[in-house]
């Protein structure tokens, strides 16, 4: 199945403090879902935990495929922002040089 928007973000590590999942990733990545999911359906949006995204000293690290936008740094009280750019994601296709 594809999907529109497919966002990952790193709860990598979780016992290593220099690593994501010990930043609040998993937290992050649950209340992301819990905005998300009843507003999109599953043909728009999948939220996915990933493994390392290779960016630890920016971590909590997250990116929308296929726009490849990434974030870093990531804080809880970084959902709204999340939210908002995964909605317009979803609303503004990829232009081809991000496909
Ligand atoms: S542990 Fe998250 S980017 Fe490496």
């Amino acid at each position: 199945m594809s999907y529109q928007v497919h966002f990952f973000i790193c709860t990598n590590g979780v016992t290593n403090p220099e690593k994501c999942g010990s930043k609040d990733a998993e937290e992050i990545h649950a209340q992301l879902k819990k905005k998300c999911s009843p507003l999109f359906d599953k043909k728009q949006l999948r939220i996915n935990k990933s493994g390392c995204l290779g960016h630890c000293e920016k971590g909590v690290v997250a990116v929308i495929y296929p726009h490849n936008q990434w974030f870093f740094n990531l804080k809880l009280s970084d959902i709204d922002f999340l939210f908002s750019n995964i909605e317009q994601a979803i609303n503004e296709p990829p232009f081809a040089g991000q496909t």
